[in-house]
């Protein structure tokens, strides 16, 4: 970064959270794959566009497609797209959104990262703790059943590890949670925190 100055301009990110009445953060849904990250991160972002909240959800298997089509799954790979939708993330905090990520995001060091790199108080770690049981159970897209056949590489949970959140902002198991029950425990997290405010 040799050169490159940082240009300070005339709107910043308080102007913009207070433009849409709300506190820009970012709820990162941390997990095994299937575990339920995009089905909770999906109904939240409808319940909070309902309140009239500003938000964008971030995907891993979207994501894959377009700005993270050149990368694989080992640690390198995994790193290099968490570091790029952390910064997406980022820009997002900046424009005062909510941002809802489902990355399985399996290393510690990888999630530490991201939320050293937002704000102070920016980064809500959600952890969607479906046991890796119940998530080869449902093989949603029978990706489990490849795994075990040796049929994909490194698949987290099976052929490359899950660090779980030790000290998650929340946790959801959704195997003992209704869906309604997730978005509603996380609806009064983001109220506790002044993120949204309680409905009247
Ligand atoms: S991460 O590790 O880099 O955070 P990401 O969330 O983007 O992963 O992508 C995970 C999705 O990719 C899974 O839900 C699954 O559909 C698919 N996938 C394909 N190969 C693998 C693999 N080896 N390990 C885990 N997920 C995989």
């Amino acid at each position: 970064m040799n050169n490159i100055v940082w240009q300070q301009h005339q709107v910043d990110r308080k102007q913009r959270e207070a433009h849409k009445q709300q506190q820009a953060v970012v709820l990162w849904f941390t997990g095994l794959s299937g575990a339920g990250k995009s089905t909770v991160a999906g109904a939240l972002e409808q319940a909070l566009l309902e309140r009239g909240a500003h938000t964008y959800l971030l995907d891993g298997d979207n994501v894959r497609h377009g700005l993270c089509a050149d990368l694989g799954f080992s640690e390198a790979d995994r790193s290099e797209n968490l570091r790029r939708v952390g910064a997406v993330a980022g820009l997002m905090v900046d424009a005062g959104l909510i941002v809802l990520s489902a990355f399985i995001s399996p290393l510690k060091s990888q999630r530490d990262a991201i939320r050293k790199a937002l704000p102070d108080g920016k980064f809500i770690e959600v952890y969607v703790a479906t046991s890796l049981e119940e998530c080869e159970k449902r093989d949603v897209k029978g990706l489990y059943q490849k795994a075990r056949l040796g049929e994909i590489k490194n698949f987290t949970g099976i052929s490359d590890p899950y660090e779980a959140p030790e000290q998650p902002d929340i946790r959801l198991d959704t195997a003992l949670l209704s869906l309604e029950q997730s978005v509603q425990q996380l609806l009064l997290l983001l109220e506790q925190r002044g993120i949204i405010r309680p409905q009247s």
